[in-house]
């Protein structure tokens, strides 16, 4: 009997652990390398590198500097660390901006197509079987942000480039306007689609007065149409994100209209959304999308940076980050997202020779989830609402564990308010209440107790 009882429960063991197996899988989300090829240690600190426009590298080491963006062994590092944490990732996702933050005219198409062409090299030498699903960043571009409605020398040049990843299909949308889809590792219910944001990113002068840049949004909704028909799952991913940057109040990046239209499509199509993946901040984010009844129906995962450059972005305080990168475990039935793991490189003991890339967080670890399906991420953001902790917690990681000072009342509603509301007007809304509730909240805490204080006294 006692035997019996056992290779049953053995048994159950090995279901359980084929179980595992066979439903979970992972891939790594990578984002905004921005390789500086200039760096060079050695002379004076205004001139590690040209990134910094002037500003000294004060700290700058083998790794880099928060002034500057990557030089090569950080890129070089993060890579091969991918390898060893992860040799064999099911695809790879790769959001975009690789080349450095300098005016246009230090750069050129030449360069702007070799720093992508570089990039692409070493993720296909370290990960030569694995697919990689590659969108572009507003900074793979020649002038930077100018992303034509219509096919260019430079869609052409990187589809090129990348035409071990692209299917024949995916070809001819990427030379027409930078996006693609196909089905995710060519298997049956399963599907990826690929946007080019560049075309909303309201620093585009090209699409300013445009309805529907490149027909994407057309195409893009057709595809999730056709996907409902087919009964496919979908990840959705792509580099400028909608909505509010969490680290500038009101700060949106796409053109009112476009944002509104992206909210929309996934309103109408998110029973078949799974996931979202985006980069261009590169800090550590995530927004949350609602039905009409307020019920999270998805998330858009904002990965951080491998560059730590700190942003110029007038209003943004001491906006620079550790380097980040990502691993992400989901479901392969149903493509639920089940976790997040993120690696960083404390750049300033890396520097020291003291340390290099290691693992940051767990998601589910850190903020005791289930899972991280939307309605998951919705407890974590309630929980930032109400709660200094989680609030601080997830104020550590935004950066990377880069500024860790106090997350204060306004910083609070800055954070909580990008990743309630994506539109524009819920984002308003969200700002007048969460800052009323603020001082309302505060003076009603500090009545109570004084209300039981003086019970007390009474007494
Ligand atoms: C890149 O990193 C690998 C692994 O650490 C190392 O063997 C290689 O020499 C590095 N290459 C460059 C160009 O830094
Ligand atoms: C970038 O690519 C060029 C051309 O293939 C090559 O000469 C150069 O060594 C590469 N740079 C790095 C850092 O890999
Ligand atoms: C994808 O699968 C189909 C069969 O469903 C096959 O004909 C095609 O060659 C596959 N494509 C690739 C790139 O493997
Ligand atoms: C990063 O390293 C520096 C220098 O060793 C240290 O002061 C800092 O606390 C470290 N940051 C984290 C998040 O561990
Ligand atoms: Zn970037
Ligand atoms: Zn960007």
């Amino acid at each position: 009997m006692a035997m019996f009882k056992s290779i049953f429960s053995l048994l159950c063991l090995f279901l359980e652990f084929q179980g595992t197996l066979t439903l979970s899988g992972t891939f790594w989300h990578i984002t905004d390398q921005h390789w500086d090829p200039t760096y060079e240690l050695g002379g004076k600190p205004e001139a590690v590198c040209a990134s910094s426009g002037q500003r000294p590298a004060a700290n700058a080491g083998p790794f880099g500097d928060y002034a500057c963006d990557s030089p090569w062994h950080l890129i070089n590092s993060s890579v091969y660390y991918m390898k060893q944490i992860m040799p064999d990732p099911d695809f790879i996702f790769w959001t975009g901006d690789d080349t450095p933050h300098v005016p246009d005219q230090d750069l050129g198409e030449e360069k702007v197509l070799n720093i992508v062409r570089n990039l692409t090299h070493i993720i296909k030498k370290v990960f030569p079987n694995t697919k990689v699903y590659s969108a572009l960043g507003n900074h793979d571009y020649q002038p930077k942000s100018q992303f034509p409605a219509s096919s260019s020398h430079i869609y052409k040049q990187i589809a090129e480039m990348w035409s071990d990843w692209l299917e024949p299909s995916s070809q001819v949308t990427f030379q027409k306007g930078g996006y693609y889809t196909e089905r995710l590792l060519n298997r049956t219910g399963y599907r990826i689609m690929v946007l080019n944001t560049n075309l909303y990113y309201d620093q585009n002068k090209l699409t300013n007065n445009m309805i529907d840049p490149a027909g994407q949004f057309h195409w893009a909704e057709q595809v999730l149409t056709e996907a409902s028909r087919n009964k496919e799952k979908v990840y959705i991913i792509g580099h400028v994100p909608p909505g509010f940057f969490e680290k500038k109040r009101s700060k949106p990046w796409f053109r009112p209209e476009f944002n509104q239209r992206y909210v929309d499509m996934v309103q109408k199509h998110h029973p078949v959304i799974q996931g979202q993946f985006f980069g261009h901040h590169h800090t550590d984010s995530f927004r949350m999308f609602y039905d009409s009844d307020d019920n999270p129906i998805s998330t858009m995962f904002l990965s951080p940076g491998v560059t730590p450059w700190k942003t110029t972005l007038p209003g943004v305080k001491d906006g620079a980050n550790n380097p980040g990168i990502r691993s992400i475990e989901y479901d392969t039935q149903t493509l639920l997202v089940q976790d997040l793991v993120t690696y960083y490189l404390n750049l300033t003991r890396s520097n020291l020779g003291r340390g290099g890339w290691e693992k940051e967080y767990r998601l589910t670890e850190s903020f005791r989830l289930p899972d991280a399906s939307p309605r998951s991420m919705h407890r974590v953001l309630q929980r930032m609402a109400d709660d200094r902790c989680t609030l601080q917690k997830y104020y550590d990681f935004n950066s990377v564990s880069y500024d860790l000072s106090v997350c204060d009342a306004a910083c609070r509603v800055d954070h909580v308010c990008a990743a309630r509301a994506v539109e524009f007007d819920a984002y308003r809304d969200c700002v007048d209440e969460e800052g009323a509730g603020v001082v309302n909240g505060a003076s009603t805490t500090l009545l109570v107790s004084m209300a039981i204080s003086l019970f007390w006294w009474s007494w």
